[in-house]
């Protein structure tokens, strides 16, 4: 029996997802891990293994997470970034609102929850939720909080996130800077508040 015949040929958009959850994956599993060195995660609010995998909500205790902090957690596989910002950095959404490609959060691709299609697209304006995930091939960006003039970015940058598979920015609100090869936004998760402190990704039937 050929080999062809034991593994039937997949059409390329099978391919092409495969290659996108690979890619997502990967990555998210190394932000995953950093997160949990820079800020302790709250283990018992964590949900087992057979719920995780089926895609439960997950809880997060951010009581801990400071103004200019960031962590993150999984969820469906994917890594779901939290970051606290700092004023200073909520004004810098002002001055990117004219330099990126869907200030509010309009496109449908990802759709972005009715409450976070706002400048600082969030629940809680400091609190930014988002998934990690490029959305032009699905690369983890990396943090780019310090301002100014550095490799690959603008001499007027003011904080964000950098893709460096293909240079793709985003602001402080995972909004993607115009003519960049990432089409949309980083996408907003269903969240919402258990309590001040307590989020939950992944339902947002109160919020
Ligand atoms: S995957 Fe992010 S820019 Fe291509």
């Amino acid at each position: 029996m050929s080999d062809a015949a034991i593994h039937p040929p997949r059409s390329p958009a099978e391919i092409d997802k495969d290659r996108r959850t690979w890619i997502a994956i990967t990555c998210g599993a190394g932000a995953v891990g950093g997160a949990f060195t820079a800020v302790p995660f709250v283990s018992s609010f964590a949900p087992s293994e057979r719920a995780r995998a089926a895609g439960a909500p997950v809880q997060v205790d951010i009581s801990a997470l400071k103004p200019g902090e960031k962590l993150t957690v999984e969820w469906r596989g994917k890594p779901v970034w939290i970051m606290r910002r700092t004023p200073e950095q909520l004004a810098t959404l002002k001055q990117t609102e004219s330099q990126v490609a869907d200030p509010s959060s309009l496109r449908t691709q990802y759709p972005t929850p009715e409450y976070a299609k706002n400048t600082h697209r969030s629940i809680n304006p400091e609190v930014f939720v988002g998934v990690g995930i490029c959305s032009h091939l699905g690369c983890s960006p990396v943090d780019k909080f310090a301002t100014g003039a550095q490799p690959s970015l603008p001499d007027d940058w003011g904080g964000g996130f950098f893709c460096p598979c293909h240079g793709s920015t985003f602001d402080l609100a995972g909004r993607v800077f115009k003519n960049k090869p990432a089409p949309d936004n980083l996408e907003v998760p269903p969240h919402m508040y258990l309590s001040d402190t307590v989020l939950l990704i992944g339902e947002d039937k109160k919020a």
